[in-house]
C-alpha cells in the first residue's frame, strides 16, 4: 500500500508539473481529487490494510491528498497569471500608431452657393422661405400675372401633374405665397428646386432657383441696384461692375436682367463672354402692379422689387465649370474640388 501511494504522488505531482493550460489542470483534479479518483480510490482499498497499519496508512493518504490539493493550487496561480500575460500582450494596443481617416464630406457646389447668396443678402434683413416644389399653378403662373395661353408660358417647358397642378418652373411662387400671408415690409429669398422638360450643357430638368423679394413704402429700382451690386460684389468679388438691361417678365413692370463684369477677362471680351465682356446672372423688376393687387397689396401705397438667380449658373460661373451636367453626376472626383 506504501508502494501505491509513493507511485501516486510521484506521478500526480510529475503530471501536475506538466500542465500548460488551467483546463487541463481541472481534469487532472477531478481525476485525482473527485468522487471517482485515484485518492478516494485508495481510500476506499483501506478496508484490506491490516487494523495495526490502517492510522500510519490514513495518515499518508491523508498528508498525500493534502500535497496534491496544494500542487494543484499553485499550478493554477502561476497559470492564471501566465495566461493572463499572454492576453495582455496578444490584446496590446499601440497607441503610436496612426489612426484610420474616415473620409470628410462636403458641401454640393450649389449648395455652397446657396449659402454664399444667404450670407450676402442677410445684412439686408431678408427672411428665408421655401414653398412647395408640386406648385398649383395659381401659384406659378396665374398670381404671376401668366393667364393660360399667355405666350410667356413658353418660355418654361413645364411639367403637369393635372390641369392645374405641376412642378414649379420657378421660385417666383414663393412670392405670392409670402405676399398673400404676410402684409408688408416684405424681404423673402424663396431658396429651392425647380423643374423645365430642359436639358443640354448649360440646361437641367430640375435646377435651383433663388427668388427674392422686397415690398415696402417707397421702394425703387434704384433699391433694386443697390442690393443686387452689394451682393455681387460679395459673391463674385470686391471690383466687380454690374449693369441693368430691359427686359420683359410679366410679373415685373419694368423688368430688368443684371449682368456682371466677365472675371475671365476682365470686360475685355472673351469666349466666356461671348466677347461682349457682360454675363448674365439674373432677372429682375419692379413687382408688377396687378402682382401686387392680386396678392391684396395696394399698389398705390407699396412697391417693391424682385429677382430670381440660377443657382447651377452662378456655381458654373464661380468655379468655371463647363457642363451642368458635372453638377449632378455625383463623381466624387469632381464633388472633392469644392
Ligand atoms: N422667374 C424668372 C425665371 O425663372 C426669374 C425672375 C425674373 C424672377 C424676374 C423674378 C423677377 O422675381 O422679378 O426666369
Amino acid at each position: 500500500m506504501k508502494e501505491k501511494i509513493d507511485r501516486l504522488k510521484e506521478r500526480a505531482l510529475a503530471a501536475i508539473a506538466d500542465t500548460h493550460i488551467v483546463k487541463a489542470l481541472n481534469e487532472l483534479k477531478v481525476s485525482f481529487l473527485g468522487k471517482n479518483g485515484e485518492i478516494t480510490g485508495l481510500l476506499k482499498g483501506m478496508k484490506d490494510v491490516p487494523p495495526e497499519e490502517k492510522p500510519a496508512i490514513g495518515k499518508l493518504v491523508n498528508g498525500l491528498r493534502a500535497e496534491i490539493e496544494e500542487a494543484i493550487a499553485n499550478r493554477e496561480r502561476l497559470l492564471k497569471e501566465k495566461e493572463t500575460a499572454a492576453r495582455l500582450e496578444s490584446e496590446a494596443i499601440d497607441v503610436t500608431l496612426p489612426g484610420k481617416a474616415v473620409a470628410r464630406g462636403g458641401l454640393h457646389p450649389v449648395e455652397l452657393v446657396k449659402n454664399q447668396l444667404i450670407e450676402a443678402f442677410l445684412p439686408f434683413g431678408f427672411d428665408v422661405y421655401e414653398g412647395p416644389e408640386v406648385e398649383l399653378d395659381y401659384y406659378n403662373f396665374k398670381q404671376l400675372n401668366i393667364p393660360d395661353d399667355h405666350p410667356a408660358r413658353d418660355m418654361q417647358d413645364t411639367f403637369y401633374i393635372t390641369d392645374s397642378i405641376l412642378l414649379r418652373t420657378q421660385t417666383s411662387a414663393g412670392q405670392i405665397r409670402w405676399m398673400e400671408k404676410e402684409k408688408p415690409p416684405i424681404r423673402i429669398l424663396s431658396p429651392g428646386r425647380v423643374y423645365r422638360s430642359d436639358y443640354d450643357a448649360t440646361h437641367s430638368p430640375m435646377f435651383h432657383q433663388m427668388e427674392g423679394l422686397v415690398v415696402d413704402k417707397g421702394i425703387t429700382l434704384c433699391d433694386l441696384k443697390g442690393v443686387l451690386e452689394e451682393v455681387c460684389k460679395k459673391v463674385f468679388d470686391p471690383g466687380v461692375k454690374t449693369r441693368l438691361r430691359p427686359s420683359y417678365f410679366p410679373f415685373t413692370e419694368p423688368s430688368v436682367e443684371i449682368d456682371v463684369s466677365c472675371s475671365e477677362c476682365g470686360g475685355k471680351g472673351c469666349s466666356l463672354c461671348k466677347g461682349t465682356g457682360w454675363i448674365e446672372i439674373l432677372g429682375a423688376g419692379m413687382v408688377n402692379r396687378v402682382v401686387l393687387e392680386n396678392c391684396g397689396i395696394d399698389p398705390d401705397v407699396y412697391t417693391g422689387f424682385a429677382f430670381g438667380v440660377g443657382l447651377e449658373r452662378i456655381a458654373m460661373l464661380k468655379y468655371g465649370i463647363p457642363d451642368i451636367r458635372y453638377l449632378f453626376d455625383n463623381d466624387i472626383r469632381f464633388l472633392k474640388q469644392f
